[in-house]
C-alpha cells in the first residue's frame, strides 16, 4: 500500500448528462475501493444528480466572491450545500480560455480552504516550456503563487494535480519517469514551504491517463493518483483506473 492515500478524480469537463450520472453513481456505489478515494467532478448542473452521501463530489471551479450580486457565478457555500468536498482549481483550460492568472487561482484556493473544500490545484507546462527545459521554473511559479497566500497548516488540505498541457486530451501521456521527475520536484519544492505537509500532500498526475496506462503511472513513488479527463466519462474505464490506484 502507498504511504499517502491515493485519489482518482474524474474531471468531466463540459460533458455528461443525467443518464451518465445514474450509471456512474450505480457503478461507483457498488465498487469496493477501500484503499483509495474516488471523486467525480461533473459540471455544476449535474452535481445534485449524485447522492453526495455515497459519492465524493468535486466541482470544476468556484467563484472568488461570496454569495451576492455576481451573475453567472457559483460560490463555495453553494458547493458545500450540495455536499461537494473537492474543487478543481486552475485547470489549464480555465487558465487559457478564461484567462485565470496564478494570482486568481491562488485567491480561489484561499476561498476554497476557508469554506472547508479541498482544492485540487492544477499546474503544468505547455510544450514550448518543456522543449526549452524550463519545466521546474514554470511549475514552481504556479506553486509559489499559492503558497504565498496560504498557511503551512492549510497546505495539508490541498491536493496538487500535475497536468502537462501537451499530454491533455492528446493521447500523448507523460512517461511514468517524466511524471515522477516533476512530481518529485513538486514535493521537494513544497517542502521548502512546509516539510511536513509536502511529505503528506497528494500529487495527482493528469494527461491522457487510461485503463491501460494507469497502473504504471500510479506505481511511481511520488504519484498519488490521477486526474482523469476523457476516460472518466466511460464508467468501466474510470472504475478500472480507480482499481489501479486501490
Ligand atoms: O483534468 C483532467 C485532464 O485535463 C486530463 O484530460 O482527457 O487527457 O485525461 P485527459
Amino acid at each position: 500500500a502507498k504511504i499517502r492515500r491515493p485519489i482518482v478524480a474524474g474531471n468531466w469537463k463540459m460533458n455528461g448528462n443525467l443518464s451518465l450520472v445514474k450509471q456512474m453513481q450505480e457503478a461507483l456505489g457498488q465498487s469496493q475501493l477501500e484503499n483509495m478515494d474516488s471523486v467525480v467532478c461533473p459540471p455544476f448542473t449535474l452535481l445534485s444528480g449524485f447522492d453526495a452521501e455515497l459519492i465524493k463530489l468535486g466541482a470544476q471551479n468556484l467563484s472568488v466572491y461570496p454569495n451576492g450580486a455576481h451573475t453567472g457565478e457559483i460560490s463555495a457555500a453553494m458547493l458545500q450545500d450540495l455536499g461537494c468536498q473537492y474543487v478543481i482549481l486552475g485547470h489549464s483550460e480555465r487558465r487559457a480560455e478564461q484567462f485565470e492568472s496564478n494570482e486568481l487561482v491562488a485567491d480561489k484556493v484561499q476561498v476554497a480552504l476557508a469554506a472547508g473544500l479541498t482544492p485540487i490545484v492544477c499546474v503544468g507546462e505547455p510544450l514550448e516550456v518543456r522543449q526549452s527545459g524550463k519545466v521546474f521554473d514554470y511549475v514552481a511559479s504556479q506553486l509559489d503563487a499559492v503558497t504565498q497566500v496560504i498557511s503551512q497548516q492549510d497546505l495539508l488540505n490541498v491536493v496538487i494535480a500535475y497536468e502537462p498541457i501537451w499530454a491533455i486530451g492528446t493521447g500523448n501521456t507523460a512517461t511514468p519517469e517524466q511524471a515522477q521527475e516533476v512530481h518529485a520536484f513538486i514535493r521537494v519544492h513544497l517542502g521548502k514551504f512546509c516539510q511536513d505537509a509536502a511529505a503528506k500532500i497528494r500529487i495527482l498526475y493528469g494527461g491522457s491517463v487510461n485503463a491501460a496506462n494507469a497502473a504504471q503511472i500510479f506505481a511511481q513513488p511520488d504519484v498519488d493518483g490521477g486526474l482523469i479527463g476523457g476516460a472518466s466519462l466511460k464508467v468501466e474505464d474510470f472504475l478500472a483506473i480507480c482499481q489501479a490506484a486501490n
